[in-house]
């Protein structure tokens, strides 16, 4: 990630990949409505059955796979294109879509779920494969302690102080298909106003007074209209 002072910081979540067929997490058929949260994505949950949550994220790993990356993901990446250096994505996804779709300054704030990590070691590595709780740890040989890359509740999210100094830098912060429900990635509109950005949600609906303006649809429709407007 090269990028410094992006003139907009665009936050993602679970909407704009839900066309990709990974699903979201509250929304009426969400995977939270479907799973206990604290079973499979706490580190707690994980000590206490690590069979079931590798099960949930090897799910999830399959369906990524299946998937591809829709036309809201290779809007943002024409948008980084055409606008070299003033774009950041900052994530809160899991999938690589964003990246597959040609963005390359892009944040995973809860981490990679092609990435796993030893909880010995620590060595984490490119890994698309499933996971179980009798793999070994390619670098120390540690058996049972192989984990998703990907940040759980409880756990600190990545790129907090890159994100907050992009934060101060730009001018505008779009936020794109999240239900603005998780902290930090929550709150980051109420700093962006309170710093002077201007602020602007792509959503199916409306999430939170505190956007300037808003459009509301499916994000492949209105994600890609919005960055024609923004390039022509
Ligand atoms: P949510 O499931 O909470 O919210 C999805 C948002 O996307 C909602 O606001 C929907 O209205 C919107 N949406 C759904 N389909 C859409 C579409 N086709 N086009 C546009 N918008 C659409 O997902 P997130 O906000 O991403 O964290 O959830 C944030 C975090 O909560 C996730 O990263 C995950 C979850 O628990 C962890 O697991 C740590």
């Amino acid at each position: 990630m090269s990028i410094q002072t992006p003139r907009i910081v665009i936050l993602t979540g679970a909407g704009v990949s839900a066309e990709s067929g990974m699903g979201t997490f509250r929304d009426k058929d969400g995977l939270w409505t479907k799973y206990d949260l604290e079973d499979v994505a706490t580190p707690e949950g994980f000590a206490r059955n690590p069979a079931l949550v590798h099960a949930f994220y090897n799910e999830r790993r399959r369906l990524l796979h299946q998937g591809e990356p829709n036309q809201a993901h290779f809007a943002l990446a024409e948008l980084e294109q055409r606008l070299p250096g003033e774009i950041l994505i900052v994530t809160q996804n899991i999938d690589n879509l964003h990246e597959k779709a040609g963005s390359k300054n892009v944040l995973h704030m809860h981490g990679e779920l092609l990435k796993s990590r030893c909880e010995k070691c620590g060595e984490e590595r490119h890994c698309p494969d499933d996971l179980s709780t009798d793999r070994a740890c390619p670098a120390c040989g540690h058996i049972g302690g192989m984990r998703p890359a990907v940040v759980w509740f409880g756990e600190m999210p990545l790129h907090m102080e890159q994100i907050d100094d992009a934060l101060a830098g730009a001018e505008q912060f779009v936020s794109i298909g999240t239900s603005g429900q998780v902290y930090p990635a929550a709150g980051y509109v109420q700093i962006a106003r309170t710093i002077g950005l201007r602020t602007l949600e792509l959503n199916l609906e409306a999430t939170s007074s505190y956007f300037d303006a808003g459009r509301y649809g499916p994000a492949t429709e209105i994600v890609p209209a919005w960055v024609k407007e923004l390039i022509s």
